[in-house]
């Protein structure tokens, strides 16, 4: 099989990659993405030069590109990975989510309608079921779970989904959507919560939680959700949605607590800065369906998961400190240069 993997140089996309060249050697992969800030071409270094694998670069909204690819290619299977993520972003600036992440979903799935498919796979997030009230620990997000979203990053992802769902009723299109929970691991961009403040512990920054840091996300190992979605592909039901995540529910202050402890660092660095606009409480999925339908349970352990993650940026400074000495320093100036504490 050709399975196309747009959003490759990415963070779950890179590992969902190494993931499937590892387990099913006999498929070929190929990699589209823009590389955006986001993308990261060294991430994807070891696995350039299988020959089983290719890395293309292009934007999946430029449609003429896209033909090209699939004409080439004749891809048996497209993921979609590629999307603008990261909430703080699209608060800044949504236009771009707009774009890449409802648009470009559409023109993935027009090239996959002209030449034909035999999967179009969205990988989703839980965010676009809004979120879940603190004092309500009872309550979890089920794939019945009304879609209700607070952010420009969680509509743009929604209106994805949506269209995803409206390509299968309307054109027949065997698509399935994934709604994972937030994911830790190797090569997670350094924006977001955990790689961040391991790499401001270990540059002895300050760790700005955001208000009082009660927020829980439910998080969950990279390569159980790689595994999820390798699944869905082999045994899922086309038409379907399935909900990812472990059961692991953690609020934002522990995390960066654990964190500090981790490194030897002192709990003083913490800085409980002004609080992201609109800021979901909390996620919490649900995976009995996944479990049930097709017996995935996750693997990893958080405590395991997180102490081979903090290893990975131990020994992988190069990786990382590329990243935040360049372009990326504008934009943590921009975010937390004038952002008042708490
Ligand atoms: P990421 O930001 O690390 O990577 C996104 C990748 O997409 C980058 O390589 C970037 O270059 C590429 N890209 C962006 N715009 C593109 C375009 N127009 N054309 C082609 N490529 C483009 O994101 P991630 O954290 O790996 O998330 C991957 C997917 O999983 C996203 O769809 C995200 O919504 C979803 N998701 C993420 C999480 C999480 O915790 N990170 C949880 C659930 C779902
Ligand atoms: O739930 C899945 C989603 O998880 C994915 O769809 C998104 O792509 C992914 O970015 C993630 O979204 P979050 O907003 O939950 O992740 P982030 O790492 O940005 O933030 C996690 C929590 O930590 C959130 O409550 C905000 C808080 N936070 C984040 C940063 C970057 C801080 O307190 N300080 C920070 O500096």
């Amino acid at each position: 099989m050709t399975i196309i993997v747009t959003g490759g140089a990415g963070f779950i996309g890179s590992n969902f990659i190494f993931h499937m060249l590892d387990a099913h050697p006999e498929d070929r992969i190929v990699c589209l993405d823009k590389l955006t800030y986001a993308g990261n071409l060294s991430t994807l270094r070891d696995v350039m030069d299988r020959p089983n694998f290719r890395f293309v670069r292009l934007d999946i909204c430029d449609r003429e590109g896209v033909y090209r690819l699939f004409e080439e290619e004749h891809p048996d299977i497209v993921v979609n990975f590629a999307a603008e993520s990261h909430v703080d972003r699209s608060i800044e600036d949504p236009s771009v989510f707009l774009q890449t992440n409802i648009i470009g979903t559409s023109v993935l799935m027009d090239a996959c309608r002209k030449y034909g498919i035999g999967r179009f796979h969205q990988v989703g997030t839980d965010e676009v079921y809004g979120d879940l009230p603190l004092d309500r620990p009872d309550l979890f997000f089920t794939e019945e779970t009304p879609i209700r979203t607070s952010s420009p990053y969680s509509s743009s992802k929604a209106g994805a989904d949506l269209l995803v769902m409206a390509y299968h009723r309307t054109f027949g299109l065997p698509v399935t959507v994934s709604r994972c929970s937030n994911n830790y691991g190797p090569y997670q961009f350094p924006e977001k919560l955990i790689p961040l403040m391991i790499a401001n512990c270990l540059n002895d920054k300050p760790l700005p939680v955001y208000g009082e840091g009660l927020n829980v996300r439910d998080w969950l190992y990279v390569e159980d959700h790689c595994k999820a979605i390798d699944l869905i592909l082999r045994k899922g039901r086309v038409g379907e949605v399935y909900n990812i995540g472990g059961h692991n529910e953690m609020r934002n202050i522990d995390i960066v607590k654990l964190i500090c402890r981790a490194l030897d660092k002192p709990e003083s660095l913490i800085t409980h800065v002004t609080d992201r606009k609109g800021h979901d409480m909390r996620y919490a999925i649900d995976p009995a369906k996944i479990h049930r339908e097709l017996g995935w349970l996750p693997e990893t352990k958080f405590e395991d998961g997180i102490r081979r993650t903090i290893a990975w940026y131990l020994e992988h400074r190069d990786w990382w400190q590329e990243i935040i000495s360049g372009e990326y320093q504008n934009y943590y100036e921009k975010m937390y240069g004038n952002r008042g504490t708490v």
